[in-house]
């Protein structure tokens, strides 16, 4: 049973064919998918995607990347629909320093309020961050995210960095990157964090492993992924899928 920690099938790339796409993932055996808001009308279609898929849950929070629309109204919303007996953490939210626009103040600021969000509500958080990796750790320490709780999602970080997020308590998203060959930083992270702090995704449509590296993503591919990991831990693919299973429901406090 594979646990899909961190996919987006309301984004516009599987507006087409959603229900044949969500239909094949159990026969494909991936038994949950925690759907990620990124954007208020992403968060809007995660809501209607846990309402239809039993094997759905959501999580609702502004990207980094979209917090220029963000405000008190959109957070109040987020709070109130979050406490959905299906809705497992806020996110994703953080800090993505790639791109020059949102402002580093607004992504700071709406990263420390959604923050404070998940800490009110007493869910974990899901973590984005890109080129940020002393500025997400210097407001997770202030928020004392410790006590939070949460996944650091697609991390692609160096193992010092991974360090720091596993002494916070917090659980390492492993997706499609694991798979490529100039992979090499994160595979000395993979190989030094533990089994039992590991989850993996796909944040499909984007990120696609090898072999099917370019393509659209989907929950399908996440067997690569956990391929990769098996041979870099030196287990099985059936030992890493039990291991991240249970990792996922742990992290999402199924
Ligand atoms: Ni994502």
């Amino acid at each position: 049973m594979i646990f899909e920690t961190h996919a987006h099938y309301d984004d516009k790339a599987f507006y087409e064919d959603k229900s044949e796409v969500l239909k094949a993932l159990e026969a494909g055996g991936i038994r949950r998918v925690v759907n990620i808001g990124s954007s208020f009308n992403s968060c809007k279609d995660t809501l209607k995607l846990m309402e239809e898929y039993p094997f759905i849950y959501g999580a609702l929070g502004i990207h980094p990347s979209d917090t220029a629309e963000m405000d008190d109204t959109v957070l109040s919303w987020i709070e109130k629909e979050s406490r959905h007996e299906k809705c497992v953490a806020v996110g994703e939210i953080g800090l993505d320093y790639y791109w020059p626009e949102p402002d580093k103040e607004v992504q700071k600021k709406w990263f420390i309020r959604q923050l404070e969000l998940a800490r009110k509500l007493n869910l974990p958080v899901v973590i984005h961050s890109r080129n940020a990796a002393m500025e997400t750790i210097e407001i997770m320490k202030e928020c004392q995210a410790e006590e939070i709780g949460g996944v650091i999602h697609c991390f692609s970080y160096s193992k010092e960095i991974a360090k720091i997020f596993l002494d916070m308590g917090f659980y390492i998203g492993i997706g499609g990157v694991i798979t490529f060959k100039n992979a090499k930083k994160l595979k000395e992270a993979v190989s030094y964090i533990p089994m039992d702090r590991i989850v993996v995704e796909t944040d499909s449509p984007y990120l696609a492993p090898e072999p099917n590296r370019g393509k659209r993503n989907n929950s399908l591919n996440l067997p690569y992924v956990i391929e990769a990991i098996s041979h870099i831990k030196q287990i099985s693919p059936a030992q890493v899928e039990e291991a991240t299973w249970n990792n996922g429901n742990r992290l999402y406090r199924i």
